[in-house]
């Protein structure tokens, strides 16, 4: 953390800033994954003052997937795709919509998604949408709109993101928490009964500074003064973003469930964005949401920001833990502040 950072170990959670909705006739057709081969275990980071125990209890972490050089999110997006192309047995020609969720893109400009559309042999609308740890959330979210709008009827979501390029390798306190890799999902239009049962959308820009990156933008673009060293890299107060996730969750997962006039018991699966395994421990809790139902894979990948989301649904589902008809709640949340909650009929 650097001194421009204030020390906040609380904010608030305006769940005014949230909106409700709800898009029925949506459903999901593929879904796909994919992590670079180059596994990093927490032993890797004793030169940084890290102690892997340390990592394990206060995080639940105990490897990640780096992105060897020359790789990018990208590489790792079209590598997810693919999968989920074959998994809907759909050919790409017929994919109307492309969204990248990603806070890591390959380049500031174009975006990513561009370069993923073109290697897809996709001639579809292409765009990258930045809301960081609920990036996928957002994005799926987005992305039924226009199919429930009739302008799309093949729309590929993709998380993806290669989280060790934005994080310090010199930083105990944030290097190891992160991970890279991608997941993606198809949706099509569905039955009635299928789809968006409600959702909570929102953000907060008054915790901008908890969670953020200072340089390689308007106001501070990309230096290599000593005196700016470091501010490339994510900054994070994390046990004020702990204490605020907790919250959000309870309140969003409160709301779609009674918008959605469902209860608690009846969701068959949760999957939470997987940053730290005692934020999800302490919802699941609080609300009393039977463990055997909520999915984790953050032990195995850290925090992946958009692509958590994506990458344990296609997990789970290869798992043969969804299945037509499911009730399926998921949500998203981190820098912005911005988060994302959705109960969803599968
Ligand atoms: N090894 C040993 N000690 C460590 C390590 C490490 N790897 N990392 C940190 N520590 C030390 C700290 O330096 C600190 O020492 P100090 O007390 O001497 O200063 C001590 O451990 C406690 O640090 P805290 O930051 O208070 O630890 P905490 O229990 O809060 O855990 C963590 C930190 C894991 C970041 C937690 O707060 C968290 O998960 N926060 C939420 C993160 C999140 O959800 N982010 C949103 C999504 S990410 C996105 O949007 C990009």
């Amino acid at each position: 953390m650097t001194s421009e950072m204030i020390r906040r170990d609380d904010v608030e959670f305006h769940e005014k800033r949230s909106r409700m909705g709800r898009q029925m006739g949506i459903q999901v057709v593929g879904l796909g994954s994919s992590v670079p081969d180059l596994l990093v275990t927490n032993d890797e980071f004793a030169s940084l003052g890290s102690d892997a125990e340390w990592i394990v209890q206060r995080t639940g972490i105990r490897e990640r997937r780096h992105a060897p050089p020359g790789v990018t999110t990208s590489d790792l997006a079209v590598k997810a795709a693919l999968r989920c192309i074959e998994d809907a047995n759909v050919d790409p020609q017929d994919i109307d919509l492309l969204l990248l969720g990603t806070m890591t893109p390959d380049m500031p400009l174009p975006a990513t998604a561009c370069s993923v559309q073109e290697r897809l042999g996709i001639r579809a609308p292409a765009m990258d949408l930045h809301a960081a740890c609920a990036g996928f959330v957002y994005s799926l979210i987005t992305a039924t709109q226009f199919i429930a709008s009739g302008t799309s009827q093949l729309a590929l979501i993709i998380g993806a993101e290669c989280n060790s390029r934005l994080t310090d390798p010199n930083d105990r306190s944030t290097y190891p928490l992160f991970g890279d890799g991608a997941g993606a999902v198809l949706i099509s239009p569905g039955s009635q009964r299928q789809g968006l049962l409600s959702f909570a959308i929102g953000a907060d820009g008054s915790g901008a500074d908890l969670l953020c990156c200072q340089m390689g933008g308007a106001q501070l673009p990309f230096s290599t003064d000593p005196k700016l060293a470091g501010l490339q890299y994510l900054q994070m107060e994390g046990r004020a973003i702990f204490k605020w996730a907790i919250r959000m969750l309870g309140e969003t997962i409160g709301d779609v469930l009674s918008a959605a006039d469902a209860k608690l018991d009846e969701v068959d699966l949760v999957v939470f964005h997987q940053a730290n395994s005692r934020i999800i421990d302490s919802t699941v809790n609080m609300l009393g949401i039977d463990e055997s139902k909520v999915f984790k894979n953050l032990d195995r990948y850290g925090n992946t920001s958009a692509a958590s989301i994506p990458l344990a649904l296609d997990e789970a589902h290869r798992a043969g833990r969804i299945k037509s008809g499911d009730l399926v709640l998921l949500s998203g949340f981190g820098a912005g502040l911005a988060w994302g909650t959705i109960l969803m009929r599968w």
